[in-house]
């Protein structure tokens, strides 16, 4: 004697995968559905085309231990933090993977200008994805929660 099968699935999230303009469907589509953006997530094969971005330079200031770093206009975060020996986790540096997501304080922070492709809005409040997001002007700091 079998058992029937019950199968319930509760959806708490959508997570695209495909073309860039699939996924802008499916986000349209659930947006006009009011579905929460950060229940929203996608998932890129490749890297998109990025923005013709202009970087400026800007300092670095980690919220424990004071420490500042310059960050010129040809680094990224994440090298500058490994010069100092202070390497973060980074696997693709390709802005999809997330694996550098870090804290920042925003209020003790300049505008940053996320690049990425993996934090929602809401995570953008309070996380930077370091190996490509900069801040948007000259003369102010990113403090981070390191
Ligand atoms: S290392 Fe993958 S997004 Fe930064």
């Amino acid at each position: 004697m079998h058992s029937p099968i019950i199968c319930i699935c509760i959806c708490i999230c959508t997570c695209t995968c495909g073309a860039p303009r699939y996924m802008d469907g499916v986000f349209a589509a659930a947006t006009a559905k009011d579905w929460p953006e950060d229940r929203m997530h996608r998932e890129y094969i490749n890297v998109p085309e990025a923005e013709a971005w202009v970087n400026q330079p800007f300092k670095l200031k980690l919220k424990r231990s004071g420490r500042t770093f310059d960050v010129p206009t040809d680094s990224k975060t994440t090298e500058v933090l490994a010069a100092a020996g202070l390497g973060n986790d980074v696997k693709r540096r390709d802005v999809l993977c997330g694996v550098c997501a870090t804290g920042y304080d925003a209020a003790l922070s300049g505008e940053v200008a996320h690049r990425d492709c993996v934090l929602s809005k809401k995570d953008r409040q309070n996380k930077v994805i370091l190996c490509c997001s900069r801040l948007l002007k000259v003369g102010v700091e990113l403090v981070l929660d390191l």
